[in-house]
């Protein structure tokens, strides 16, 4: 089985005419978007998933994997964007906590710096830095910090044995220090961006880490690709998905909620509010990706989406096999006043929620889409990240901007890297 589009609850707010009208105009971009044959070639090295992460590197991959599992206590990620969100996703979801992870590198504050470094103590260390470009501060200096400390704890050749760089290896500034310190050194891969790279080493290594079968996941995204590049459009859900957000953004629509019944799945939809925001909100243009945790935001969001402003359009993942049972206890009496569902289990209960959900939100003016997917495991996952990477470059390439670039995130860092040497410089002057 595979991921799949469901379409009826959109019915209302598009017709199937509007949508074969879309498919027809933009016939020859998707075909070379399907073909991965557009400009984009120096960024679509995730479309073809052996070439990313060939038999080889995965075993290499495994074995690296299996040695921190057996030695570590705690593997620390360091990474920010596209670097770590993907494999934060799948672990924070079906991870088995042999080894605890801990996420570094994605904040500048000096709380959280201290509480990792405060959690190390005593326990046998593992980091692995992911950097494609390793100018980026987060991560960078926060390396600093844990090479650092490693070197006091191991010295400096104890260190290097549980240092893994991931970095671009084109003489990055973050290969040649792992040359010169003797890391283990694994491929980002020079044609995938960040947001990308889940399913190349980047990922791939700590999602191991987590104890997380890497084949499945592997397998479910070369099912899903195969599926989207032979079906027609007509009857593809990534084209589809692509063409009617575009629809509805035409239509006022400039804000999707991507939804969902299983809080498992909150650093999943990070990681989709990231691929979305960061690909298609340029030139002016693009929907804002955010993300609602069922049942817990219809107590705080839920109101907005029900009754407030009509620009807002959902896209629900359907875990149709949540996996877990668990049946209310029976008792004789109405004390409570849930008598109605006595015995009930928790499964008919979010179900029957989210049910209602689609139903109110329709009704109330939202459009809303349904991803299925049968389980949350690894093979689905794979699904999942092949599918919106895939629906993501086609509906950014509908909409006329460039899929694999974040001119935007430069600005700030222009005004904080200035401010940051001024103050270096200003104080080398006063000395
Ligand atoms: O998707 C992207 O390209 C970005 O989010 C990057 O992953 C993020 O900015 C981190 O970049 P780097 O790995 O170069 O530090």
């Amino acid at each position: 089985m595979k991921v799949e589009l469901d379409l009826t609850r959109v019915s209302t707010f598009i017709s199937q005419d509007e949508i074969y009208d879309s498919i027809e105009k933009h016939r020859e971009l998707i075909k070379k978007v399907l073909k991965a044959s557009t400009e984009d070639q120096d960024n679509l090295g995730w479309v073809n998933l052996s070439s990313v992460a060939n038999e080889q590197l995965i075993i290499e991959i495994k074995e690296k994997a299996d040695e921190i599992r057996e030695k570590a206590d705690v593997f620390v990620l360091i990474g920010v964007g596209g670097s770590n969100q993907g494999a934060r996703a799948v672990i924070e979801s079906m991870g088995d906590n042999n080894v605890e992870i801990i996420y570094a590198g994605n904040n500048l504050s000096p709380q959280s710096i201290n509480r990792i470094i405060s959690k190390l103590s005593d326990k046998s260390v593992y980091v692995n830095v992911i950097a494609k470009n390793f100018s980026t501060l987060e991560p960078g200096i926060t390396f600093r910090v844990l090479r650092n400390y490693l070197e006091q704890r191991y010295g400096a050749t104890g260190a290097a044995k549980r240092i893994i760089a991931t970095a671009s290896l084109n003489n990055s500034s973050l290969e040649i220090l792992g040359k010169e310190k003797g890391y283990t050194l694994l491929p980002f891969p020079m044609d995938v961006g960040g947001r990308f790279s889940v399913l190349s080493s980047v990922g791939l290594l700590p999602i191991a880490v987590a104890g997380i079968d890497i084949d499945d996941l592997l397998k479910g995204a070369k099912d899903i690709k195969e599926e989207i590049q032979s079906r027609k459009p007509e009857n593809n859900s990534a084209v589809l998905y692509g063409v009617i957000r575009n629809i509805l953004l035409q239509k006022g629509y400039n804000l999707e909620i991507l939804a969902f019944f299983e809080p498992l799945l909150s650093y999943f939809s990070k990681w989709w509010v990231q691929l979305f925001g960061e690909s298609e909100g340029k030139d002016g243009k693009g929907i804002y990706p955010t993300a609602c945790s069922f049942t817990e935001d219809l107590h705080s969001l839920g109101q907005y989406i029900q009754e407030g402003q009509r620009m807002l359009f959902e896209t629900f993942i359907n875990l149709e096999n949540p996996g877990a049972f668990y049946k209310i206890p029976h008792e004789e009496t109405d004390s409570d006043g849930f008598q109605y569902i006595d015995s009930q289990d928790f499964t008919f209960l979010n179900k029957t929620a989210y049910n209602a959900t689609l139903k109110a939100h329709t009704e109330g003016g939202v459009p809303c889409l349904v991803l299925n997917i049968p389980e949350l495991s690894s093979y689905y996952m794979g699904q999942l990240f092949y599918f919106f990477q895939y629906a993501c470059y086609i509906s950014a390439s509908l909409l006329g901007v460039n899929p694999f670039n974040q001119p935007g995130v430069e600005a700030y860092k222009n005004v904080m890297f200035s401010a940051l040497k001024s103050v270096k410089y200003k104080s080398e002057n006063d000395s």
